[in-house]
């Protein structure tokens, strides 16, 4: 449902947030499809709603840098990236606080998150009422392009969306740039909303990385994806000796040192809330491995198998985990 966006209907969008509902807002760069952070679920219901066949991570939008602050690390130049750029089209990548409360899905499992202000005055309206950090990609099925307006929105999600806040169309209509500040040299991820040129006469010099990874990754460099230590072994029915078990289903095979249920009612939402939290509680030295039992390959459970069949590949050894980096 298409609702203008007065500040009763942002009150009511930001109470169904916090009831962990997902609903479509303005930004300056385009529509999101927002979701409360600091819940699993909601955030599962994001990549559920936009079809995405992996798990990529999403982008946390807060008010300001006081907020973002709460959520990770800031560094004297991401402090001053932050300064000069926000609120506005420039999403952050910084290493989450421990602390942070933000869902793990929302990263795919990693130790960074992306963060941004936007500028929107709608928005900051809803974050602001909301009291939380929202993760929100662009509102549009996976593979399409990004919605600047209402009734884009509509168009993609028809009434799966149960709220659309209506501001008119974007003013920026690109999506926001991402830039990595979890390295040396600041690393520009997608280009966006504020120019390359504005980066460099902050930082000087900007990495550039191949979009599909053609090249190899520069050494120091993070993955951008996440991937246990423990081997992976997939599709599994039966156990081999000192192997723990995410099991799929209402029970699990015999014989597992430890089991950990991604979801006993086969909901594929509930196994990807848990999947990256519960693989990192598996990965640990006493186990020989991690083995998953099969998961059916249809809605979320294709983003699963995606993720898992990556982390489950063979590595090279000497430069770490780092499967294509793949935009949204
Ligand atoms: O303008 C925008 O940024 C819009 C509006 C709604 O704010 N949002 C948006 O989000 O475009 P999304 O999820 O469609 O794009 C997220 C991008 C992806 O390219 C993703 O790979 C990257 O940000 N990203 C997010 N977190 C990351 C992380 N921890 N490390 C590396 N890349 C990250
Ligand atoms: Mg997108």
């Amino acid at each position: 449902m298409i609702v203008r966006a007065t500040p009763d209907a942002v009150a009511r969008a930001a109470r169904r947030l916090r009831d962990g509902e997902l609903i479509a807002f303005p930004t300056e760069t385009v529509y999101g499809l927002g979701g409360d952070a600091t819940r699993e679920q909601a955030v599962a219901h994001i990549f559920a709603a936009k079809g995405r066949p992996r798990f990529n991570p999403l982008i946390v939008h807060v008010p300001g840098l006081a907020e973002a602050e709460a959520l990770a690390v800031f560094d004297d130049r991401a402090r001053a990236a932050a300064e000069r750029f926000w609120p506005g089209p420039l999403s952050l990548v910084l290493p989450r606080r421990p602390d942070s409360g933000l869902s793990l899905l929302a990263s795919a499992g990693l130790d960074t998150v992306a963060l941004r202000a936007p500028a929107h005055p709608v928005a900051q309206e809803l974050l602001r009422a909301a009291g939380r950090p929202v993760a929100a990609p662009s509102a549009n099925r996976s593979g399409r392009v990004s919605p600047t307006t209402a009734a884009h929105v509509r168009g993609e999600f028809g009434d799966a969306v149960a709220m659309i806040l209506d501001a008119g169309p974007c003013r920026v209509g690109v999506e926001s740039t991402v830039l990595d500040l979890t390295g040396g040299i600041p690393s520009l991820l997608r280009p966006g909303g504020v120019p390359l040129e504005a980066l460099v006469a902050l930082f000087g010099r900007i990495e550039t990385p191949a979009p599909d990874d053609a090249t190899p990754r520069s050494p120091g460099r993070l993955p951008s994806h996440y991937a246990p230590n423990r081997p992976l072994r997939l599709g599994v029915t039966e156990a081999r000796p000192g192997e723990a078990l995410l099991a799929f289903g209402p029970e699990a095979p015999p014989g597992f040192a430890a089991v950990l249920f991604l979801s006993r009612s086969r909901d594929p939402a509930e196994a990807a809330a848990n999947l990256f939290q519960m693989l990192r509680r598996l990965d640990r030295p006493e186990f020989a491995g991690i083995a998953v039992m099969p998961i059916p390959e249809e809605g979320l459970g294709r983003a699963i198998n995606d993720r898992l069949a990556r982390a489950a590949a063979p590595r090279p050894a000497s430069v770490g985990y780092s499967p294509r980096r793949s935009g949204s």
